[in-house]
């Protein structure tokens, strides 16, 4: 077959801690990854070409080499010359519904997808860690974005351990559209005011398995979404919020609608409540509509999944 279409889910971060720093230049962090259905389509068709092509149906998206899916096709073509040279290059059609800048890996699941797309196109049938292997190469979370669910990320975020679904509850993410957030200024402005707290050698090595025994991962194991709820952490909370208020501020409101939790996503701009069921999500979608009709300001509900990148045809 020539043509292949894909389901990206987005992700959000129940849980980011950032231990220490790695020889790497990156942190050494611990988190509990999400996959939700909030999520984009990816189309692949082989063009007889020797191009990658991209293609969007945002403006606001590149659609050249620096588009994280061109770079994880050029990395096949990389790695594959032979399979590259049979079958040509490859048409990727990104139908955007994750915002961007918004700490949900938007590019990141693209990314995977097209990995994992490329991989039945060009019938090489690599297993799911060497496809997340070639992942890792192309960014920390796009390993977990192949598989999805509810997992432990450890490293650099690529080791990952699987947990139960939580495929019961929902979120409402709150995100003005405008407001997107650089991931490496989070990280390197939470270096430079936290790096005193950062630990080294046997203690790192504590620090990343502790979180295998840590209370969240607990609540998870029991499927107790209060609880859950209750102990949702993100260490670059302390770095974002004071420096961008409109995060702050929607943090607040959403917490005063008594859902189950409340935390920012990854390293922003995306804030999401924990909540029970689809009709309590609806209900805080409208509460927050209402109490801040800025048109700016993107609301969506959506599920908790137990999915990685799914194959539509
Ligand atoms: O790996 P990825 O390209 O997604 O990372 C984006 C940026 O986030 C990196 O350039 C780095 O600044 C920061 N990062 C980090 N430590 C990690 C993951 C990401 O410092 N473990």
């Amino acid at each position: 077959m020539q043509a292949y279409s894909l389901i990206a889910p987005a992700k959000i971060n129940l849980y980011l801690e950032i231990i220490g720093d790695r020889p790497d230049g990156y942190h050494e962090l611990a988190m509990i990854l999400q996959s939700i259905d909030l999520a984009d389509q990816i189309d692949l068709r082989a063009n007889g070409t020797e191009q990658i092509r991209v293609h969007c149906d945002d403006p606001q998206i590149p659609t050249d080499s620096s588009n994280l899916t061109y770079k994880a096709a050029a990395l096949m073509a990389k790695q594959f010359p032979q399979t590259y040279s049979k079958f040509g290059g490859v048409d990727i059609t990104i139908h955007k519904r994750i915002p961007m800048g918004a700490g949900l890996a938007g590019g990141s699941t693209d990314a995977a997808a097209v990995l994992i797309g490329m991989d039945l196109m060009w019938k090489l049938g690599l297993t799911q860690i060497e496809i997340q292997e070639m992942a890792a190469q192309l960014g920390s979370d796009i390993p977990f974005c192949v598989s999805g669910g509810t997992a432990i990320a450890t490293g650099r975020g690529e080791q990952l351990a699987p947990l139960p679904s939580v495929d019961f509850l929902y979120a409402v993410l709150a995100k003005y559209r405008s407001l997107g957030i650089s991931t490496p200024w989070a990280y390197k402005t939470y270096r430079q005011q936290f790096s005193q707290s950062y630990v080294s050698g046997d203690n790192l090595l504590q620090r990343r398995q502790r979180v295998h025994s840590g209370e969240i991962v607990a609540a998870i194991q029991q499927r107790d979404g209060k609880r859950i709820g209750q102990l949702l952490h993100n260490d670059l909370e302390k770095v974002v919020l004071p420096a961008y208020p409109q995060v702050e501020g929607l943090r607040r409101i959403l917490a005063e609608f008594n859902p189950l939790g409340v935390m920012m996503s990854g390293s922003g701009s995306t804030v999401f409540a924990l909540v029970e069921s689809k009709a309590q999500a609806e209900q805080i979608r409208q509460q927050l509509k209402t109490a801040l009709p800025d048109p700016d300001l993107g609301v969506w509900t959506t599920r908790l999944s137990a999915n990685g990148i799914q194959l539509v045809h």
